[in-house]
């Protein structure tokens, strides 16, 4: 690369808006670090007919890829479309043309990361996606780089901003879901279909990418047990409270004698975790080595400008890379075999919520059958629930997720308890 670099933008949405707005005005600090000027020289849109925030020469925009893939000049391709095709295909013809790749684009990088990868690898080309987890946090560059002396054991966090938002403002201000979600929608946060931040594939697709580079497995985003937030209600919230809780949508990869566990669930979270007190769009990301112990990342999830910054990020380290003559060197396969563990060798505290005959002996009863399960209480709550009946919430101490999930199934034959409410994952605390 030499004195100027020409960029193709495929994507002129929040985050590749945010990108030209960076692009322009961070030019001088640009150069004095890459020694070279980039130019966005074409963008890929869709819809011609849109009004734009930003102001872009017309000659720029294309509804055409192989007016980037295709152009000579064009040395880096940056995607921010989203979603799997036609983006798959377009960066690996990209590579194919020998052109350089960043991308914000979980989704794709999350099923299809290891073909790209390969192929970059091939074409000697870098692929870079900084942007994909956790927005403005620089933590993949983090995990690989910072940790590659250690041995990571876990990785939890909050890395998706819209559920965060959502929760943050159901808690605090006692906001419904609907009208939460629009407000994320409006300010850039949720995804073009906002049913993967709300359903938990969002954060699920970031926690494989995490768990794959910080564990050295290959993870899909299949591989995580995933639940979202649309079925988390005010009442929930309001006993968490009660008990000293906060609830989140939290990732937790953790890696035990190699076999690992992903999952992405509502979660209370103990009110004296720093993580509970993650609010709106922001992430964190907790990350456990073996030598290091507990490191924590906290910044802006999503948005137009943070966002932007971590792929402005990967395009100076392009820019370096190919400086030093070592593009397509960087990539980071997995060297260890996918092992997931079984639901008996996943353990954590839960919160079980029941709608109970308000008689004397269930308490002992569902107590009973938990020790049979081999579970044993930490908390229990009462409050009446109509004229005879009870709410009984239940927080356990750390016990197998096949035990609870047993105990679950088997609670629900008594004819004592009318209803199962609610059941979440508990964590901090004692
Ligand atoms: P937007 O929906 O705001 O923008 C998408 C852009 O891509 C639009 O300009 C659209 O064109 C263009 N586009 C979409 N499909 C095509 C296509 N087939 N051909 C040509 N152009 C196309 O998305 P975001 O900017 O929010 O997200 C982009 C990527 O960044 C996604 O992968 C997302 O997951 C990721 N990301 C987003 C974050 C955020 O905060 N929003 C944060 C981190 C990552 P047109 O404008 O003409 O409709
Ligand atoms: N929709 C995503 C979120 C964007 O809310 O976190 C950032 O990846």
């Amino acid at each position: 690369m030499n004195g100027k670099v020409k960029i193709g933008l495929m994507g002129l949405g929040t985050v590749g808006t945010g990108v030209v707005r960076l692009v322009e005005s961070f030019q001088e600090d640009l150069f004095k670090q890459t020694g070279s000027s980039l130019e966005i020289s074409r963008i890929l849109i869709k819809n011609p007919d849109k009004k734009r925030s930003i102001y872009v020469h017309p000659d720029k925009l294309t509804t055409n890829p192989d007016d980037l893939i295709y152009d000579d000049e064009i040395e880096v391709v940056i995607e921010v479309m989203g979603g799997i095709e036609p983006a798959r295909t377009y960066i690996l013809e990209a590579f194919e043309n020998g052109k350089h790749v960043v991308t914000a684009n979980k989704d794709l990088l999350a099923a299809h990361g290891d073909e790209l990868l390969r192929k970059a690898a091939e074409k000697g080309c870098d692929l870079f996606y900084e942007a994909s987890v956790a927005g403005g946090i620089p933590i993949l560059k983090t995990v690989v780089e910072g940790f590659s002396s250690d041995r990571i054991t876990q990785i939890m966090g909050i890395v998706n901003g819209t559920t965060n938002y959502i929760l943050t403002k159901m808690t605090q201000e006692g906001l419904p879901f609907e009208q939460v979600l629009r407000e994320a929608q409006e300010l850039g946060y949720a995804e073009p279909d906002p049913t993967s931040d709300v359903e938990g594939l969002d954060a699920a697709r970031k926690m494989a990418i995490l768990a794959t580079l910080g564990f050295h497995v290959g993870m899909k985003w299949d591989d995580v047990a995933c639940k979202g937030i649309s079925e988390v209600t005010q009442e929930d919230i309001r006993y968490g409270k009660q008990l000293g809780y906060t609830m989140k949508l939290i990732g937790i990869a953790k890696r035990d004698d190699d076999c690992v566990e992903v999952s992405v669930e509502p979660t209370f979270v103990a009110n004296s975790h720093p993580i509970a007190n993650v609010n709106d769009v922001f992430n964190a990301v907790y990350v456990y080595g073996e030598a290091v112990g507990e490191t924590m990342f906290y910044g802006p999830g999503a948005g137009e400008l943070p966002t932007a910054t971590a792929v402005l990020s990967d395009l100076v380290t392009v820019v370096k890379n190919s400086k030093l003559g070592i593009n397509g060197r960087e990539m980071a396969f997995p060297y260890h075999e996918k092992r997931l563990k079984s639901p008996e060798q996943i353990f954590a505290k839960y919160f079980v919520r029941l709608i109970v005959q308000d008689e004397s002996g269930v308490l002992a009863r569902i107590a009973k059958l938990m020790a049979e399960n081999e579970i044993s209480l930490e908390k229990v709550l009462q409050e009446p629930y109509g004229k005879e009946d009870a709410e009984l919430i239940i927080v356990t101490h750390s016990a197998s997720k096949a035990s609870i999930e047993r105990f679950l199934e088997e609670v629900q034959e008594f004819h004592i308890v009318k209803e199962l409410k609610s059941c979440y994952r508990v964590e901090g605390g004692e």
